[in-house]
């Protein structure tokens, strides 16, 4: 028996061996399915050999424990062996030693998770070789797909960063009682330990995902947008380019390549260099409330915000807070259970001021009756 492996998944090239069904079972288990059973169509050694498809009893969903990368080997007895990348250059022969290993392994009858575990470490190594997150050259479905499919530990290599801050390395803002003002919003337990007020730069915040404050045309600028996409690298703009822009309020999620963020939330501010009427405050609570809606839609839990519009686009940060304290509040209420911690990260002192200074009106730390008086 012997597997053929190649775009994206696993074939088992099977010479009919009896052990068929067993093996495919103990591979489901491992959760690792095969989309097709191939037998040997062919004479060993001729071009047809082990890739005559046959219409296989058992058709599943490949979902490999990992995403497998474009190589494609076919090992068989007798079948010629070949070591190629999606694009047709040859891997080394270094990179294709576990490829070997993988296929000796599997024909000597290796348990079921040990090839799992190899095949897993293998594709990690052969697709380690691949990915160039400096370079725009990479082909970002295939890169994004990659990195998605990696752990936090096995995601750490690629980061862009000159270094990076993890989620239990940011505190968690209490809410100290006896506020200036009563607050705007009744105390809800369900809330607490979820708000963190951090001061710094929020691309090196390893957590699911980090909100851009970008432009309409999600291709970078300045200010927070540009140091998102520096520190991602190139395939996050080419990435943006498939997403045909993004409105005023709206919010578009992406891969966070070369950053400690898992993903990046693109949400873009109003403009408010003339002031701020009911429409700019609309605008920046929806950048605040979708940005949300895209985390919790791709499961992820830890979400940081810079101070979304406060900068170039001249949004006084003395409102915007309010805008911001409001959405997040609302949300948590309605979504609670599908957030872990929501941070708000701030780049200048007086913005960290004013949302310590604020934070009690909306997340208050006890149920204080507005007096009657
Ligand atoms: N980390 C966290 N916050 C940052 C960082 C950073 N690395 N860099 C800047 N900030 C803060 C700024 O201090 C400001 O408080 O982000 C906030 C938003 O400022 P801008 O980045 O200027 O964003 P915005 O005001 O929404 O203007 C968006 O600017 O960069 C362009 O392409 C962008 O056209 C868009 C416009």
């Amino acid at each position: 028996m012997a597997f053929q492996i190649s775009a994206s998944h696993i074939r088992a090239v099977s010479c009919m061996s009896s052990s068929m069904p067993r093996v495919r079972s103990d591979f489901q288990r491992a959760g690792v399915k095969f989309k097709h059973f191939f037998t040997l169509g062919g004479s060993p050694g001729s071009p047809q050999f082990g890739r005559t498809p046959v219409a296989s009893p058992a058709r599943g969903e490949v979902d490999a424990a990992i995403r497998a990368h474009r190589f494609s080997t076919t090992t068989a007895a007798g079948a010629p062996r070949k070591f190629v990348q999606a694009n047709g250059s040859s891997l080394p022969r270094g990179r294709s030693g576990w490829l070997g290993k993988f296929a000796l392994g599997a024909a000597l009858g290796a348990s079921t998770a040990a090839l799992v575990q190899s095949f897993h470490t293998g594709v990690i190594t052969a697709m380690s070789h691949k990915i160039n997150l400096g370079s725009a050259e990479g082909d970002w479905k295939e890169t994004k797909a990659f990195l998605l499919s990696l752990s936090l530990e096995d995601r750490r290599p690629y980061y862009r960063t000159s270094g990076s801050v993890s989620l239990v390395d940011i505190p968690v803002w209490t809410p100290t009682a006896g506020g200036s003002e009563p607050s705007r919003y009744q105390r809800n337990q369900k809330l607490d330990q979820k708000i963190s007020v951090y001061s710094g730069d929020i691309t090196m915040l390893e957590i699911d995902a980090i909100v851009n404050a970008a432009n309409k045309t999600l291709l970078g600028g300045g200010g927070v947008d540009g140091a998102i996409h520096r520190a991602a690298g190139p395939l996050l703009k080419k990435e943006c380019a498939s997403l045909n822009g993004c409105e005023t309020g709206e919010a578009k999620i992406t891969c966070g390549y070369g950053l400690p963020a898992k993903y990046v939330i693109h949400t873009v501010g109003p403009i408010a260099q003339g002031g701020v009427g009911e429409q700019q405050r609309r605008a920046l609570k929806s950048c605040y409330k979708n940005s949300l809606e895209a985390a919790t839609s791709n499961a992820a839990r830890s979400v940081a915000f810079p101070c979304i519009s406060t900068g170039i686009y001249g949004y006084p940060p003395e409102q915007a807070v309010h805008e911001a304290l409001a959405a997040v509040r609302e949300f948590l209420d309605a979504h609670h259970d599908k957030l872990d911690r929501v941070i708000f990260c701030v780049f200048l002192p007086t913005d960290k001021e004013l949302y310590l200074q604020n934070l009690p009106l909306y997340f208050p730390a006890e149920t204080t009756v507005r007096s009657k008086l």
